[in-house]
């Protein structure tokens, strides 16, 4: 059994090191999380590895970010989004940025890339010209792990049975044994980036789309708003934003107004000024 001292510091630590935020209606769950993650590193106790949390052992502290994150995903998550980023957003963009034949994306939380790879599919599909275009997909998580099962492109029956229309998998994959590989060509329009939303960013942007869909949820409210502030100084000033269902009504202030397309969860930035293509 985890002490309430030992919850306690793995909640500090989740909040300090990933920004989210655990309720004690968590602790069971963290619990059963922790005492999987001891069987793996082959340690004796849950005591044994919050000792070596508390030394600071960043191995460790990886590992534990890792098992502790929610990475539930599916491709075309909640359809709406996408309707709008195919239907107004992309169509918009390109008549935009037409002169300048280039565009940036980000999704921000990745998980293991279902999302990124469902946008790349919808250019792929409903955007061909934009393939000539230098077209920037980046995706980016905290979690190691997941980044490596989204670069594999490898998703079991039980996934691609989530989301993605029948066309799509026998157009966009490849049967392998009982899973099923995206392929190269979808694979290869995505870069994977290890990159912690409350951390130290690299040089990135800037962005005419971002994707920050269900990350928002697991961290507080000054958290979320600086998040937020942080992702609109990375956006071109005339981008758009998607947040997760549940993220539309955030009650803080943001830099952000919502688009009206009911349901598209899209934001732009409030005073959007004229594009500033080329920066
Ligand atoms: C529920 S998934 C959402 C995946 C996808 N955006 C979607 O909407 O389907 C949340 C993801 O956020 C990631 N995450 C949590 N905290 C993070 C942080 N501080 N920085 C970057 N990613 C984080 C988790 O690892 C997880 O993969």
């Amino acid at each position: 059994m985890l002490s309430d001292k030992d919850f306690a510091f793995i909640k500090q630590l989740l909040q300090q090191e990933a920004g989210i935020s655990l309720g004690s209606d968590k602790r069971y769950l963290v619990e059963s999380r922790l005492r999987k993650l001891v069987e793996e590193l082959g340690l004796d106790s849950l005591q044994t590895l919050v000792g070596l949390l508390r030394q600071k052992r960043t191995d460790i502290l990886s590992r534990t970010l890792d098992v502790l994150t929610t990475n539930e995903t599916l491709f075309f998550r909640d359809r709406k989004p996408f309707e709008a980023l195919r239907q107004y957003v992309l169509p918009e963009l390109i008549r935009k940025r037409r002169q300048y034949a280039r565009l940036s994306i980000w999704s921000a939380a990745a998980s293991t890339g279902q999302e990124p790879y469902s946008i790349a599919i919808l250019i792929k599909e409903h955007f061909p010209s934009l393939l000539k275009w230098r077209i920037s997909i980046l995706a980016t998580d905290i979690s190691p792990s997941v980044l490596e099962k989204a670069r594999q492109g490898i998703y079991s029956q039980l996934e691609v049975n989530r989301g993605l229309p029948a066309a799509y998998l026998v157009k966009y994959f490849r049967k392998i044994g009982k899973q099923w590989q995206i392929r190269e060509d979808v694979r290869r329009m995505v870069e994977f980036r290890e990159l912690n939303l409350v951390g130290n960013w690299p040089p990135i942007g800037p962005f005419d789309i971002v994707f920050l869909r269900n990350v928002l949820i697991y961290f507080d409210l000054a958290t979320k708003q600086r998040v937020l502030a942080r992702v609109a100084r990375v956006m071109r000033p005339d981008g758009y934003l998607f947040l997760g269902s549940a993220e539309t009504t955030l009650q803080i202030s943001t830099p952000f107004e919502p688009l009206p397309v009911p349901r598209s969860c899209c934001f732009r930035l409030k005073q959007a000024s004229p594009a500033t293509v080329g920066r």
